[in-house]
């Protein structure tokens, strides 16, 4: 089939290759030159596992193409996705501008019959205006061509995208048209061989079942959290807590770690767009405003912990971060932790040495004008002569760390981790003071 993908972000890219390596015809349109540019010459924007290899292959074998030319991917395919950015607006609602660009131009360029896929994550009434807005650019230039507009979510995680979407755990479509619901089942046929995995259902049950997913997933890690702030002023241990309940089926081990709260592109925006909706509605969102205030409280935790043992005299201290990027597995910052912590760290006048195995150039291009940063080589280097560890992120490679390296590099053996790594036993034992999250035992030690 010929499909063109608008918004070549971690969505649309690894939507289009998957796509293309299966046969399909894909043309991928963007407005950001450079990034197209650079795709044309086998640079990948992101880090994402498989997507390299897939994008050469598929690019080589002509199957997947790139361009700036809107008229071009509008002439191009009979499927038309957008996948670009739905940001938080200043109020926390999802801000609509660049969908409706994208809708606006396929309206403009279009002369045939188009499908039209809303693939971004947008609040539900979104179809109703990319079809209002067709609509309207068609009257206005006096044609009457039929199109559709489906809703599409994407459930992909960042870190396992192309894994996610070559093998999906269900692919939700929200259309009420035969035509459309034909050709999504021949779009999708080959992701959809092992057992039925496609979920018809209306367009705006669709579009909330992509907020209720990630909502739901946000609410599990809030309540954690919550319960980590809780064992600690109870003297229990969250890790304990977390085994004793995550055994029990109708709970699960997923989505159940304490930590320093969540980030990425999706579930904070995602949360706030719902809530926002539900405002709309004169509807009190209670539990989601909670899970937004407990992210928003466990995200201050890492400084909190350092300010503590530092007695509040970070000024002039360095401080090693190991991991920057809000997930293992990824290069994306949007909404990490660690932004949280070294604002907080820059404003007590203490310094940062960090590193992370994937994100260092996109810190680079964040925070990259600030003397107050130093982007390390190795995980080694980001410790030397610092006054305490934190760890923001669990990558594989930070799980066992050499100690007696940390030890002999830190300047004061402080270890602070936000993913809770560590054995507290065995680093009190070393005689490090370590704090971790939810673990009252390892605090009550330490302070003692
Ligand atoms: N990142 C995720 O893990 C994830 C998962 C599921 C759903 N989503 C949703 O998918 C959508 C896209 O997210 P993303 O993370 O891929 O975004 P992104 O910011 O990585 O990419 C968006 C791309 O769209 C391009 N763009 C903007 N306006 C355009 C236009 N008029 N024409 C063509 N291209 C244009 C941008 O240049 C950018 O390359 C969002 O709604 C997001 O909530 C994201």
């Amino acid at each position: 089939m010929k499909v063109t993908v608008f918004g070549i972000g971690y969505v649309g890219l690894v939507q289009a290759a998957i796509l293309a390596s299966v046969g399909h015809d894909v043309m991928c349109v963007d407005i950001d030159e450079q990034k197209i540019e650079n795709l044309k010459k086998g640079i990948i924007p992101i880090y994402e596992p498989g997507l390299t290899p897939l994008v050469e292959e598929t690019y080589q074998n002509g199957l997947l193409n790139f361009t700036t030319d809107a008229e071009k991917g509008v002439s191009h395919g009979s499927i038309q996705f957008i996948a670009v950015g739905t940001p938080p607006d200043e109020d926390g609602s999802a801000d609509l501008k660049y969908v409706l660009a994208v809708a606006e131009t396929i309206a403009t360029y279009m002369t045939d019959e188009k499908i039209i896929i809303d693939k971004s994550t947008v609040p539900v009434g979104t179809a109703d205006k990319v079809s209002a807005k067709i609509a309207e650019v068609l009257a206005a230039k006096g044609q009457d061509v039929a199109f559709d507009v489906v809703s599409n979510p994407e459930f992909l995680k960042e870190g396992a995208a192309v894994s996610d979407c070559m093998k999906p755990d269900r692919i939700v479509v929200g259309t009420e048209n035969e035509k459309s619901r034909v050709a999504m089942r021949e779009l999708y046929a080959p992701f959809n061989r092992n057992h039925d995995r496609m979920i018809f259902m209306d367009v705006r049950s669709a579009e909330l079942t992509k907020y209720a997913a990630n909502c739901m997933l946000a609410t599990k890690i809030s309540f954690m959290n919550e319960m980590s702030n809780l064992a600690e002023l109870l003297g229990a241990d969250i890790e304990a807590v977390r085994h004793g309940i995550g055994s029990d089926s109708r709970i699960g081990y997923q989505f159940i770690y304490p930590g320093c709260g969540y980030g990425g592109s999706c579930f904070p925006k995602d949360v706030q767009a719902l809530v926002r909706t539900a405002n709309e509605i004169d509807y009190k969102p209670a539990l989601l405003e909670a899970v937004e205030s407990v992210n928003y409280a466990q995200k201050q935790k890492l400084f909190t912990h350092l300010n503590n043992h530092f007695k509040g005299e970070l000024a002039g201290k360095t401080i090693a971060i190991w991991g920057l990027s809000f997930k293992p597995q990824t290069d994306d910052m949007r909404e990490a932790s660690s932004i949280v912590l070294m604002k907080a760290l820059w404003e007590a006048g203490a310094t940062v040495q960090a590193y992370d195995p994937e994100a260092m150039e996109e810190c680079q291009r964040i925070f990259g004008d600030n003397d107050n940063l130093a982007l390390m080589g190795t995980k080694e280097s980001a410790l030397k002569g610092a006054d305490a560890l934190v760890v923001c992120t669990e990558w594989s490679q930070f799980r066992a760390p050499d100690f007696d390296l940390i030890g002999n590099s830190l300047s004061t053996k402080v270890i602070v981790d936000g993913r809770n790594l560590y054995d507290p036993q065995l680093l009190n034992n070393r005689g490090f003071a370590y704090y971790a999250i939810g673990r009252g035992d390892s605090v009550k030690k330490v302070n003692a």
